[in-house]
């Protein structure tokens, strides 16, 4: 399937969860096997260009894609987890979404000094959530210069934002 097959795929929710925001749903685009199994395709093709030694996802829905691809390359999977969940001693950092605040934790150990670590999550909207996750893997240790969506939100600037701090961004699919 193409990336253009699966976009129609991701379900669009009026008003969810504030009124204004049309929500891109991926809940459609992963409860269809064949979807699943393509979306998975083409992120795995976009990571193997990325010459990194592991992939980091962002909780919760990032861990959907993020754990796959790392499975499917061999790599180890680093979790940038919500707030107070990790068991131990942990680095964290408050950020602004699109629709309120929120908090990501590493436990630093998880993270090689020098590694390389492509970055992923479901989607990209103002770029809050994958600025403050590079910056935790970064103030770990790791080399951050890449991440990988399924779904971009251009017009609220996540993929400027994260250029300007030095990473390149790819997508499967837009969202105007
Ligand atoms: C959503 C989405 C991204 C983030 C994108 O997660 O999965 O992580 O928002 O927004 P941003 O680019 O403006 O930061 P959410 O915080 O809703 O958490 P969830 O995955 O646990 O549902
Ligand atoms: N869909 C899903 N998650 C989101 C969105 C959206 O439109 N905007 C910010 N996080």
């Amino acid at each position: 399937m193409s990336p253009e097959d699966l976009k129609a795929l991701v379900r669009t929710v009026p008003d969810f969860p504030a009124r204004g925001i049309q929500f891109r749903d991926i809940t459609t685009l992963i409860a269809h096997g064949q979807g699943l199994a393509a979306t998975m395709d083409h992120l795995v093709a976009y990571a193997s260009k990325a010459d990194v030694a592991a992939i980091a996802g962002i909780e919760a829905r990032g861990f959907i894609f993020g754990a796959a691809i790392a499975a499917r390359m061999g790599l180890g999977f680093i979790p940038l987890r919500k707030a107070g969940k990790l068991p131990v001693p942990s680095i964290g950092i408050d950020y602004d979404l699109e629709y309120g605040k929120a908090r990501i934790e590493l436990d630093p150990g998880a993270v090689d000094e020098g590694g390389r670590v492509l970055l992923v999550d479901d989607l990209l909207a103002t770029g809050g959530t994958a600025k403050a996750g590079a910056a935790l893997l970064r103030q770990a240790g790791a080399v951050v210069d890449h991440a990988l969506f399924v779904i971009d939100l251009p017009e609220l600037g996540g993929g400027n934002l994260l250029r300007e701090n030095g990473i390149e961004v790819s997508a499967l699919m837009q969202f105007a």
